[in-house]
């Protein structure tokens, strides 16, 4: 479970004033444990080529992080799905907006996502998938939810289980805002300190 850090995240944050953040994962702890993980695929796939697929657009930052420490032949490609409307809560509808440019059948994939909160997005994407038959399909996500599951689907390589808190910061965003922050930071709205996910 990642463990509360308490802090202002660095640098400007432009936030809204009844929107404030609070650091939960810092951006050396989250490079420490993309390391990690990277070796673990590694250590599954030592000399296979990787073909990385990031999920539009929360996974950015962590794609980016991962391909680099993977070494070894990696390409990757983006699918764009859409889950969630404006604000923190789940349609439990999700949309493809985007689709694949290369095919992945034969393949060794690895999914990359940013988050695993209900599991509906995973659920529709790993079924997505393997109706295309790649060789190997696993799933990274750097932060898991894991007691907001409602689809019955795990990740083979997760980063940080965290608290059922609305989070924003190295990729994932709060409409379209902070994705741009290097940590991963719990967001909260309104006046009380509670925040809206809850
Ligand atoms: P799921 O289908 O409920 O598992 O949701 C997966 C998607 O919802 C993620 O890829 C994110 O885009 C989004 N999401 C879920 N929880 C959060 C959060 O705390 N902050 C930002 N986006 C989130």
């Amino acid at each position: 479970m990642a463990k509360q850090l308490n802090r202002k995240p660095k640098g400007k944050i432009g936030n809204r004033p009844d929107e404030s953040v609070r650091v939960l994962i810092s951006h050396a702890n989250i490079r420490r444990r993309v390391r990690e993980i990277a070796q673990d695929v590694r250590r599954d796939f030592p000399d296979e080529p990787i073909h990385l697929i990031g999920i539009l657009k929360g996974s950015v930052f962590f794609l980016a992080d991962l391909a680099r420490e993977l070494g070894g032949e990696v390409s990757f490609d983006f699918l764009g799905v859409s889950s969630y409307g404006h604000g923190t809560d789940s349609t439990g509808e999700v949309k493809l907006t985007k689709d694949l440019e290369v095919a992945i059948e034969g393949r060794t994939v690895l999914v990359v996502e940013d988050i695993l909160d209900t599991g509906l997005t995973l659920k529709f994407l790993i079924k997505l998938f393997e109706e295309r038959k790649p060789k190997h399909l696993r799933v990274a996500v750097l932060l898991d939810k894991a007691e907001r599951r409602i689809a019955k689907v795990n990740a083979d390589y997760a980063g940080f289980t965290i608290p059922n808190e609305f989070v924003v910061g190295y990729g994932l965003d709060y409409d379209e805002r902070y994705r741009n922050l290097p940590d991963v930071c719990v967001l909260q709205i309104g006046p009380c300190t509670k925040s809206k996910a809850q």
